[in-house]
C-alpha cells in the first residue's frame, strides 16, 4: 500500500507522517517511511539545492527537472522495491507537489509534467492521498517558528520565502486536485490540533484497513 501527505508548508505532514506510521506498526505491519526531495542519496543533494535560499535564481524549468529527478531516484532505489516487498510505504510528498507547485503556481506545462511522470512512474499511483489543509496564513507562522527555534533548518527555507498569495495558491492547487481525484483523496483540516488532527487520520486509515 502507497499512502503520501500532502500540503502547504507548516501543515504538519512530518508529525503525521510519524503518526500513521506508528499507527501501522502496532497492527504489526512493515513500514516503510520517506520523503521528497530526498529520499535517496542523491536524492538528499538535489534536496539542498532545491531547498536552499541560495538557490533563488534556478529558473523554474530546472526546478521541476530537479524534482523529477529526485522521484526517478526514489521510485527506482527506494519505493518501487518496498512496495514489490509489501510493505506499506508512506511519503512526504509525492508527484501531486509537483502537479500544485510547478504547474498550478509556477505555470509550468502540466502535459509536459504528467508525460515525464508517465515515463518514471511505472504506473505507481498512490492509493491513498492525506490532503492537510491549512490557511497560509497560519501555515506560514507554524513554518517560520520552526526555523527560528531551530526545528527547520534555515538552509531549507527557499518556499517559505516567498509570498503569502504564493502560498494562498498552493492550497486553491491542492484543493482542486483534491475535488479532481475524490477517491484517492482525502482532506483534513489541519487547522486543529495535532491530536484531532490524528483522530480525523485515524478514521480514514480504519476504514482502509478494515
Ligand atoms: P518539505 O519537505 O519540508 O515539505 O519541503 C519541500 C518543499 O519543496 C516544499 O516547499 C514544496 C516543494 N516541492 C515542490 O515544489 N515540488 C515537488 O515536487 C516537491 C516534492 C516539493
Amino acid at each position: 500500500m502507497f499512502i503520501t501527505l500532502e500540503g502547504g508548508e507548516g501543515s504538519g505532514k512530518s508529525v503525521q507522517v510519524e503518526f500513521i506510521k506508528n499507527f501501522f506498526l502496532e497492527k504489526k505491519k512493515e513500514v516503510l517511511v520517506t520523503k521528497e526531495p530526498g529520499g535517496t542519496d542523491i536524492g538528499r543533494k538535489l534536496r539542498k539545492i532545491l531547498l536552499s535560499p541560495e538557490s533563488k535564481n534556478l529558473s523554474h524549468m530546472a526546478e521541476l527537472l530537479l524534482y523529477l529527478a529526485d522521484r526517478s531516484q526514489h521510485l527506482k532505489e527506494v519505493i518501487i522495491p518496498a512496495l514489490k516487498s509489501n510493505k506499506i510505504v508512506i511519503c512526504d510528498r509525492f508527484f501531486d507537489s509537483t502537479v500544485v507547485y510547478q504547474s498550478f503556481v509556477r505555470g509550468l506545462d502540466l502535459n509536459l509534467i504528467n508525460t515525464i511522470h508517465n515515463a518514471i512512474l511505472e504506473g505507481i499511483e498512490p492509493d491513498l492521498t492525506i490532503l492537510l489543509d491549512v490557511d497560509p496564513k497560519i501555515g506560514l507562522l507554524r513554518a517560520k517558528a520552526q526555523i527560528q527555534n531551530g526545528q527547520r533548518s534555515v538552509s531549507e527555507s527557499r518556499f517559505e520565502d516567498e509570498t503569502l498569495k504564493f502560498h494562498q495558491k498552493v492550497r486553491e492547487g491542492f484543493l482542486a486536485l483534491s475535488k479532481k481525484n475524490d477517491k484517492r483523496f482525502k482532506v483534513v483540516d489541519a487547522s486543529k490540533t495535532i491530536e484531532e488532527v490524528q483522530n480525523d487520520i485515524i478514521s480514514i486509515l480504519k476504514n482502509i484497513v478494515k
